[in-house]
């Protein structure tokens, strides 16, 4: 049923949204080296942006009428995107987030075009702002990796 893949492709969203939250504040804390603080707060913008949208997307889910995954042992079942890797160096931080970053952004095309399917303006109108973040962000982080 179409209506249930949509809800689905949602907890998955939540589940990646809160494990890429956790991974950029696991490297705003751990960053080493020359740029520490331009990193540091780097990491700190988006793991924030990233936390507000975990909330927006299980008031989503909520308002679809089921209840929202909210544990570990949820996320760790439902996200697809790998936890932090330990001992990377920030250039290393940087390719790590943004291929989740990536990750996230092909399965909102995805879940996109559930939503259309659904005819559920208000999904896609949250699935199309958080495209434009994890975009916004894949710039960003990529521009790092550049000389
Ligand atoms: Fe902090």
């Amino acid at each position: 049923m179409a209506h249930q893949r949509e809800l689905q492709g949602l907890k998955v969203l939540l589940a990646n949204t809160y494990a890429l939250y956790l991974k950029t504040q696991n490297y705003h804390w751990n960053v080493v080296g020359p740029q520490f603080h331009a990193y540091h707060l780097l990491f700190e913008t988006e793991y924030k942006e990233l936390l507000d949208a975990v909330d927006e997307i299980a008031e989503r889910i909520r308002a679809k009428g089921q209840y929202s995954p909210g544990s570990f042992k949820e996320f760790s079942e439902l996200k697809t995107i790998p936890e932090a890797k330990a001992k990377l160096d920030a250039l290393g931080m940087i390719k790590d987030l943004s291929e989740s970053h990536e990750t996230i952004c092909k399965s909102l095309h995805e879940l996109l075009e559930k939503a259309k399917t659904e005819n559920d303006d208000v999904t896609q109108d949250l699935i199309l702002e958080r495209m434009e973040f994890h975009e916004k962000t894949i710039w960003m982080l990529k521009s790092h990796l550049q000389h």
